[in-house]
């Protein structure tokens, strides 16, 4: 078995996304050439956004083959970092943030609306494939709790309403401005008015 996952497999290029050869070597190219295996994250990351969201089996082994490694490391990678998916996601990926300071700012209300209104629970995708819906542990952005992650994107200060308003622009395919709910610029006080 482990036999099997070391070795290098051919590729059948008919599944693969579409890469630009420069991009890759561009990546590449950041890293010492003895080194090649470091640029496994962005590579990762770049077939990710071109396979839809997640890395399948044949996309994994294809960066293994490019960084010449082996498959299970770079098995291994993807499936420790929680930015990457090695199973599907829908169209629109939610993560709503678990952490104490989003807790404690109301992140069971934003799952609660997601529930109310897309019945979806956590690591589930709604039947129609648009929502997945994922817990995550801190964003990184604690300032403008609670945060929903969609996609790349942040949105912030949210409640059920917030929520609400923007899952039902999302179903409608409206694009809806990423950031504060309260109109809070960057992290400033709330209510500020400047100097
Ligand atoms: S706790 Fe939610 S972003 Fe840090």
């Amino acid at each position: 078995m482990t036999k099997n996952l070391l070795k290098k497999k051919p590729l059948n290029k008919d599944i693969l996304v579409k890469l630009d050869k420069n991009e890759i070597e561009e990546i590449i190219s950041k890293y010492p050439s003895n080194r090649k295996s470091s640029a496994v994250l962005p590579l990762l990351h770049l077939v990710q956004k071109k396979a839809g969201g997640w890395l399948p089996v044949h996309e994994m082994e294809r960066v293994a083959n490019i960084l010449e490694m082996s498959y299970m490391r770079v098995f291994e990678i993807a499936s420790f970092y929680t930015m990457f998916n090695i199973q599907p996601v829908g169209k629109y990926l939610l993560q709503v943030c678990k952490t104490t300071p989003c807790w404690l700012r109301g992140a069971d209300n934003i799952q609660k609306c997601i529930k109310d209104n897309l019945d979806l629970d956590n690591g589930k995708t709604s039947k129609d494939g648009i929502f997945t819906l994922m817990e995550v542990e801190c964003l990184g952005a604690c300032v403008n709790a609670p945060i929903l992650q969609i996609n790349d994107d942040y949105y912030e200060d949210l409640d059920y309403k917030s929520t609400k308003d923007l899952l039902d622009k999302l179903k409608k395919n409206i694009k809806t401005p990423k950031g504060s709910k309260l109109g809070r610029k960057s992290s400033e006080p709330l209510g500020y008015k400047g100097n």
